[in-house]
């Protein structure tokens, strides 16, 4: 055992609604010494996702359920600093899940060596990673979008929803953001091109704001949200719409489901389809991905903005920051610094 210390969040709770700090606790412990083809990664910025919500829970999902007493799972991204296993050598920047904590040991499986030239390491965990590959593949493959269609996208300022809207404006659509407060509207409006946004924090009728926002009717809704929103959306949908299931994260803290107007009457008369994604269906076709949204960021087409809380105990904290629309861009945690 080495003497340095790795410090860890375990999931020690799994919550029932809100989650809270108490769920998780930080323990230290030793780094182990390398087995054959293993490498240490020392991590720099650990990330935070809404789906990590999902994983506190115990039943069946895309995924198995986060581990109690284990280290929180969760992508990172970080520096090899010892390597028995030559494909990894030391000094290389990787992205994996390397869960929450300062070190990780890995033996190559599901890790990405990042290309330091396309842009800072850390959009490995927001733009150029698992959010902006889900805005990328969910709203070409499952929205398609059109020349001079109207879009609305909810959670519009975070990780995927800006990316959506930014690349929908680049395939020429009208785009409607969905946020919460008026600093994060303006961002959208100002600095991303969105055509419109609505506060869904301030603006209590949603279906006015919808009406005058969208006055063409809405072609693609991208479902980050799930909850009211979605059942105000498709009252204002068009014929052949396309409404990508990417999240619900207003329902993600709920402990009995909500009862709710079923959607297949507006589904049916607009003949629209709604369909669930996930990101790790386009895996194939990551690096595809990676090279088109690093080179819309070169060109200026593309903008991204990171949310980013210092030191491994900040962790919890961070992750439920999301539930409160408190983050403001990819939420982040600077965990290390590069050798
Ligand atoms: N299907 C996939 O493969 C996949 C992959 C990645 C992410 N996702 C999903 O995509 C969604 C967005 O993820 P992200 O990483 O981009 O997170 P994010 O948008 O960066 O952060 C979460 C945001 O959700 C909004 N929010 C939180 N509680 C809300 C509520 N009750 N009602 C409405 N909005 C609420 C907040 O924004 P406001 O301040 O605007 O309220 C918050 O900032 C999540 O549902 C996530 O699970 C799916």
């Amino acid at each position: 055992m080495n003497e340095k210390s790795n410090r860890c969040w375990l999931l020690i709770n799994r919550p029932i609604s809100e989650p809270s700090e108490d769920d998780f606790e930080i323990r230290e412990n030793p780094i182990p010494d390398l087995g054959k083809n293993q490498f240490l990664v020392k991590i720099i910025y650990l990330s935070v996702d809404p789906y990590m919500r999902g994983r506190m829970r115990d039943g069946a999902s895309y995924a198995p359920p986060a581990a109690l007493d284990e280290v929180m799972v969760g992508g990172a991204v970080g520096q090899i600093i010892k390597s028995n296993n030559d494909s990894y050598s030391e000094g290389k920047i990787v992205q994996g899940n390397f869960g929450w904590q300062e070190y990780a040991v890995s033996d190559g499986v599901g890790v990405n060596v990042v290309d330091t030239s396309l842009a800072p390491i850390s959009t490995s965990l927001g733009v150029l990673g698992m959010p902006g590959l889900t805005a990328y593949f969910g709203l070409l493959e499952v929205g398609r979008p059109v020349l001079g269609e109207t879009i609305v996208i909810s959670a519009a300022a975070g990780a995927v929803g800006s990316v959506v809207g930014q690349i929908a404006k680049i395939k020429g659509c009208n785009v409607v953001g969905i946020a919460g407060g008026s600093e994060k509207c303006r961002y959208l409006e100002e600095e991303l091109g969105f055509d419109y946004t609505i506060d869904y924090k301030s603006q209590l009728n949603i279906s006015n704001a919808l009406d005058s926002t969208c006055p063409k009717g809405i072609d693609i809704y991208f479902d980050n949200v799930g909850g009211a929103i979605l059942d105000e959306v498709l009252n204002h949908i068009n014929l052949g719409a396309r409404i990508p299931i990417c999240g619900m994260i207003s329902e993600y803290n709920l402990s009995e489901p909500q009862l709710v107007p079923r959607p297949t009457r507006a589904l049916l008369v607009n003949r629209a389809r709604m369909q669930g994604l996930l990101v790790w269906d386009w895996v194939e076709r990551r690096q595809e991905g990676i090279e088109q949204m690093a080179r819309w960021i070169k060109e200026g087409k593309l903008h991204y903005k990171e949310d980013i809380l210092e030191g491994i105990d900040k962790a919890p904290e961070a992750f439920l920051k999301l539930f409160k629309g408190q983050n403001f861009g990819k939420q982040i945690i600077k965990v290390g610094d590069l050798q």
